[in-house]
């Protein structure tokens, strides 16, 4: 069995070496131009070149769990499309999201604001009632962070294409649910997948429902979001500000406004990291159960685009 392993990140000799420890019987490799065909491929942004060379493949595996840079390429039409499930980043993700959160209701912007001036000053507790929190997207990721969220006591509201049950959640659905989850929310998680459905899904008319005094924090990717509408809202005092890990051009150009604006966090798409050991344990054990003629978890359904 062939194996290549192919990413933009330019650091390929420790996952090659992860790869052929989890996978001995394996001959893993780096995949060039003109190689010979391989068997399953772990990749992340691989060229179109490379589905071109290798129509045989069997498996692909995505080293991330969006898959929506991989279904703009031409894929080989027999392979699975695998993404990853956890591994490691939904505690990642929980932490992010809860501190974002927590950022913004107990004020520490504005305590911090306080100290370098040396003032000692009290505020006004916020009454968590007053700040629910709505998690589009109710996978993986999503259904841990409205989990942790609830811990906190927050109310927290879910949606999710199909109807979800989550305990700790009130849960919505599909297109009929949205308006109804919009109204009810005031600080706003975006967990979904891009796919043609989710696209610029946080615009003025969306943004514009959610509670006086909105939040938004999107953690999913860039193209969900429409930058003008976010930033028309925060000019116009609808939304108080936006706490931003994804960009639709990444790294976020020197001079997108979203840089220096006063109420918007950046971060460098680094909410949930790829992590090395859980990511190769979980793509070495569904390689050998397809192998093994075994049905796998995390197949991508190409026509849905998650
Ligand atoms: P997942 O398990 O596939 O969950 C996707 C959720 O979105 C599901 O609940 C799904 O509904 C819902 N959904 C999909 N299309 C929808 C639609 N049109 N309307 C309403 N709900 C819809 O995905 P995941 O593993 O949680 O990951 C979510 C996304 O997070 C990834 O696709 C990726 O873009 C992003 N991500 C970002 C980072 C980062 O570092 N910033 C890291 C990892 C992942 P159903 O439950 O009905 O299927
Ligand atoms: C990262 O953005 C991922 O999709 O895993």
């Amino acid at each position: 069995m062939r194996i290549y392993y192919l990413s933009t990140n330019g650091k390929a000799a420790p996952w090659l070496a992860a790869l052929r420890e989890a996978l001995p019987g394996a001959e893993v490799m780096e995949w060039q131009a003109g190689a010979p065909p391989g068997d399953h491929a772990v990749v992340w942004a691989p060229p179109q070149q490379f589905f071109d060379e290798q129509p045989q493949l069997r498996g692909i595996f995505n080293t991330g769990a969006g898959v929506d840079a991989l279904l703009g390429r031409q894929l080989p039409p027999k392979a699975v499309l695998v993404r990853l499930e956890d591994a490691g980043m939904s505690v990642q993700m929980a932490e992010y999201v809860c501190h974002a959160v927590v950022r913004h209701f107990r004020e520490f912007d504005r305590i911090e604001e306080d100290v370098a001036q040396r003032r000692w000053a009290y505020r006004r507790p916020n009454e968590r009632d007053d700040f629910p929190v709505g998690v589009m997207g109710l996978g993986v990721l999503g259904t841990r962070v409205a989990q942790a969220l609830a811990h906190f006591e927050f109310p927290v509201l879910g949606w999710s294409r199909s109807p979800r049950e989550v305990p700790g959640v009130r849960c919505f659905s599909g297109g009929a649910g949205f308006d109804d989850f919009l109204r009810a929310t005031r600080m706003l998680v975006c967990l979904l997948p891009l796919t043609p459905a989710t696209e610029n899904i946080m615009n003025r008319d969306t943004l514009g429902k959610l509670r006086p005094g909105g939040y938004v924090i999107n953690v999913a990717r860039g193209a969900h979001l429409v930058d003008e509408d976010l930033l028309a809202l925060l000019d116009e005092g609808h939304l108080a500000g936006a706490t931003l890990d994804v960009f639709r051009t990444e790294p976020l150009p020197p001079q997108h406004p979203f840089w220096q604006h006063p109420r918007i966090s950046v971060t460098p798409h680094t909410s949930a990291r790829t992590l090395r050991h859980e990511t190769v344990a979980q793509i070495a054990r569904k390689i050998q159960a397809l192998e093994r003629g075994e049905s796998i978890a995390g197949v991508v359904d190409r026509l849905r685009g998650y």
